[in-house]
């Protein structure tokens, strides 16, 4: 068995499989209460909502999720320059995102199905349209490898786990933000380091980006228009999903070092990058940030990534023995996530216009 975090994809079948399966660091599937939906307001945000929707009608990037001539060629030539060790990385790195591309996809998608509040059936119509896109043009390069998922089976089989209309609000607003913040950091390095982009879909990222961002300003207008969300009590939730997105790319990213290597990105320093600019884009929102450039802090997510590591070899070693292994590495994650929780978090004003410009 193999005892590394990164399980190898060597066919279709494998691709289907990581796809379909659920761990603590893998994107998941979600569903919500529709009745609860149907109830929110936008009014207070009306004027600037219909200019968000006016955007999501212009529709700049339909043209944009299309592969050009360059693109083959490159992607023979950048890959011929990879390790099987970075084939796989790079591999992983595929499957999970197009796993949470189409997860955004599947839970926009129902939640348009199943409400009738006209401002947010039209809203999820534009986020499905967009995520569908994300994913297919992501299938394709996995298509290339023989490796493409089955996106039907995928949405048949995967298991769904339900949020409150809130979390889905503060997870997806995160998961939006800091996948911008992921994609841009990544364009901008290589489009510095042009010698180090070892496969052409990252090209596509500067554009891409652009939709995940405004999908995230939906989800600040949602929430600046229903204050209560983001007062009292609703920000010890709020902390608690910035720790759990947080961390779970943390460790996310530190079971694949070489795809950030290869782009000349230390996993660390990336991470930490990607956290500065969620965290400056939060201020449209959250009234608390984390202090993610406190040394505390960063030893925490090391050691919640040790212990990670260490769940994975018990995993791998199986039996009694393993399985004890296991609960112990489950309680000292436990610990670790809850001594972070409770740190001092930084205090923000935030800003009297919600709406920002994608300007990193
Ligand atoms: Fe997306
Ligand atoms: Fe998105």
């Amino acid at each position: 068995m193999n005892a590394s975090a990164v399980r190898p994809i060597e066919t279709a079948v494998d691709a289907n499989q990581k796809a379909v399966h659920s761990d603590m660091i893998s994107p998941r599937f979600y569903t919500t209460d529709f009745a609860e939906m149907n109830r929110l307001s936008v009014e207070p945000v009306r004027a600037e909502w219909d200019k968000m929707m006016a955007e999501y009608e212009g529709d700049n990037n339909h043209d944009h999720f299309q592969r050009d001539e360059a693109f083959a060629a490159e992607m023979s030539a950048g890959m011929a320059s990879l390790s099987p060790e970075m084939r796989q990385e790079f591999l992983d790195f595929l499957v999970s995102s197009l796993t949470s591309e189409f997860s955004g996809c599947v839970l926009y998608n129902e939640i348009r199905k199943n409400v009738s509040n006209p401002d947010i059936k039209q809203l999820m119509t534009y986020l499905a349209r967009d995520e569908s896109r994300h994913a297919g043009f992501i299938n394709l390069s996995l298509r290339d490898f023989d490796l493409g998922i089955d996106l039907g089976n995928l949405k048949r089989t995967k298991k769904y786990t339900f949020f409150k209309p809130k979390y889905i609000y503060y997870a997806t607003y995160l998961s939006e933000k800091i996948g911008y913040a992921r994609y841009i950091t990544i364009f901008r390095q290589l489009e510095k380091h042009p010698e180090k982009r070892f496969h052409p879909i990252f090209r596509w990222f500067e554009r891409w980006c652009n939709d995940e961002f405004r999908h995230g300003e939906s989800f600040a207008l949602i929430m600046r228009a229903n204050p209560h969300l983001l007062r009292g009590a609703n920000t010890y939730w709020i902390r608690f999903f910035l720790l759990a997105v947080y961390a779970t790319m943390y460790v996310r990213d530190h079971t694949r070092p070489m795809l950030h290597e290869a782009m000349g990105l230390e996993s660390g320093e990336y991470d930490y990058q990607v956290f500065r600019i969620t965290t400056a884009i939060t201020q449209q929102v959250f009234p608390v940030a984390l202090d993610t450039d406190n040394p505390a802090f960063r030893r925490g997510l090391e050691r919640l990534f040790a212990i990670s590591q260490a769940m994975e070899k018990a995993k791998a070693r199986g039996g009694i023995i393993g399985r004890l292994q296991q609960g112990v590495c489950a309680v000292q994650a436990l610990g670790t996530f809850g001594r972070l929780y409770f740190m001092p978090v930084i205090r923000q004003q935030i800003s009297p216009q919600v709406r920002m410009e994608p300007a990193w």
